[in-house]
């Protein structure tokens, strides 16, 4: 591995080896979804407890100041809506290796639709970025999507898409967590997995549950968007969800952070 991927890996993987990422590329297909309509404000109060943020080049330069000091992921595939829920899985590359050189990209993120109409075109697209990507020295992370099929999300189907974005080069995988089996989903992907969240649950202590599970499994870390920003507690969620990033909190541990952040904050 040459020094510049090396270095773009580190500022997004911490010396202990674990990472949080914060996603807030939803718009590129649900537009303004909850509490994300202004993605500046969303992000604002959360940034100082996430190792990097996922997001598209449009809400980057309009609403991220260019000073900031975190790692970007920027997301380079999309072209679909939900106003045609049926084809999420026909996405292409819509922005250039050339122009996350110029916005300073840490990492490039994209969709690969495996079981779905689109798997040969988006994993043709993740074959054709890594090998740019790789010139540049810039990782690839792969999103292992379902678009509106979250029933599709077993430990079969994730420990498949995730071996073969790993086999066309991701350098980092993201997909879900499953109760059952996710330990095979992790020892089949030669490289690092983190786990997004889905649609907000009700419960914090359920999400707790899965991050500090997956992370007993094998997962580094998380790309978990809305299940922190969409929460009445934001800042309580991300602090919580750090502590068993990094500091190995139990899902009891991190319960009393939240209560403890809840209760000392406005946010
Ligand atoms: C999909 O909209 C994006 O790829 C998200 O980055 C991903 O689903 C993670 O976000 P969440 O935890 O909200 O599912």
């Amino acid at each position: 591995m040459d020094w510049g991927m090396k270095n773009r890996l580190s500022r997004l993987i911490q010396r202990d080896g674990r990472a949080m990422f914060l996603p807030i590329d939803h718009g590129y297909f649900q537009g303004p979804t909850t509490r994300l309509e202004e993605p500046g404000k969303t992000i604002a109060p959360l940034i100082d407890y996430v190792d990097g943020i996922m997001l598209t080049r449009g809400v980057l330069r309009n609403c991220v100041d260019p000073a900031i000091n975190k790692p970007i992921i920027l997301r380079v595939s999309g072209g679909t809506s939900m106003a045609r829920r049926d084809e999420l899985d026909q996405e292409g590359i819509i922005t250039s290796v050339k122009e996350a050189v110029r916005l300073n990209a840490s990492a490039v993120s994209m969709s690969v639709f495996v079981g779905a109409p689109g798997e040969h075109q988006t994993l043709l697209n993740l074959a054709r970025l890594v090998d740019e990507c790789e010139e540049y020295g810039i990782p690839v992370m792969a999103v292992t999507a379902v678009g509106a099929e979250l029933e599709k999300r077993d430990a079969r189907y994730l420990a498949l898409a995730s071996r073969i974005a790993a086999e066309i080069g991701a350098r980092v995988v993201k997909t879900y967590y499953c109760e059952e089996g996710f330990e095979k989903v992790v020892k089949g992907c030669p490289v690092p997995i983190v786990i997004a969240g889905g649609p907000k649950v009700d419960s914090e202590l359920e999400v707790f549950r899965w991050v500090y599970d997956a992370l007993q499994k094998g997962a580094i870390g998380v790309n978990l968007g809305r299940n922190i920003w969409q929460h009445d507690h934001p800042v309580a969620m991300a602090k919580a969800i750090r502590a068993i990033i990094h500091e190995n909190a139990t899902p009891e541990e991190s319960q009393q952070i939240f209560n403890a952040a809840k209760s000392e904050s406005k946010v």
